[in-house]
């Protein structure tokens, strides 16, 4: 424990890749396992590959009829579990809602992006309704430019902020670096710059995201304690 899922309905969106990187920042300090309830198993894949943390566990094959039991089995004995779902919204997405902790909502700042992560609210709030209790939800913008802040980002924080939907502060920027732990294999910490630009930026991002996670996450743990 704690679950946290990663939700958008919308392919491409930045799913499978934030948890990658927010897995294996929080993979240097606690065991993490991973479901990688995605028919095209990504995750699966790049775990595969050399310089993956001896200290994730991947968890694949998930059906319907045995997520509760591989989520609960593995949820049990491991500190962070994270979901990576399909970019479609099924079954085992609404599952992986209802069991999280936290969900995380990656959105890349247009406007198009923005009514997909409407969407995925919706799916929030009918797993709410249907677990009668409150699923702590943050939009993570992802694939972000470093330089400026676009007036569509601009406008869809104040959007959002509006509607009452929390974002993190952290953003995912747009690096070469996230695409290259999954073509190279293993952790950001493991690119040089030889093979991709700035991995220490990406490190430095990736760090931040994951900081922010576990700092969302003992607040939610105090509101509950309160
Ligand atoms: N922060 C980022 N910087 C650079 N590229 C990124 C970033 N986030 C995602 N991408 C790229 O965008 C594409 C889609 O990302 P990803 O596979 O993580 O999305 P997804 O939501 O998991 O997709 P699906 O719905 O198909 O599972 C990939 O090519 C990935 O490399
Ligand atoms: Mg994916």
């Amino acid at each position: 424990m704690p679950v946290i899922t990663m939700s958008s309905p919308k392919g491409g969106a930045g799913k499978t890749t934030s948890l990658a990187v927010l897995a294996t920042q929080l993979a240097r300090n606690a065991p993490v396992a991973i479901i990688d309830a995605d028919k095209n198993q990504p995750i699966v894949t790049w775990s595969k590959a050399p310089g993956f943390p001896a200290n994730i566990e991947v968890i694949s094959d998930i059906t319907d009829a045995n997520f509760y039991d591989r989520l609960d089995d593995v949820a049990r004995r491991t500190p962070f579990v994270l979901i990576d779902p399909e970019g479609t919204a099924n079954v085992i997405s609404s599952l992986a809602i209802s069991a999280a902790d936290l969900v995380i909502i990656p959105l890349q700042a247009s406007q198009l992006d923005a009514d997909q992560a409407q969407r995925a609210l919706v799916q929030v709030t009918n797993q709410e309704r249907a677990a009668r209790r409150r699923i702590a939800t943050r939009i993570l913008f992802t694939r972000t430019s470093t330089a400026i802040q676009t007036r569509t980002l601009r406008h869809l924080k104040v959007e959002l902020a509006d509607a009452g939907v929390a974002t993190f502060e952290t953003q995912l920027v747009e690096r070469e670096a996230f695409k290259a732990m999954f073509s190279f294999g293993g952790t950001l910490e493991l690119l040089d710059s030889r093979q991709v630009s700035s991995p220490d930026k990406a490190v430095a991002n990736a760090r931040a995201f994951a900081a922010e996670v576990v700092q969302v996450l003992k607040d939610l743990e105090h509101e509950r304690a309160a």
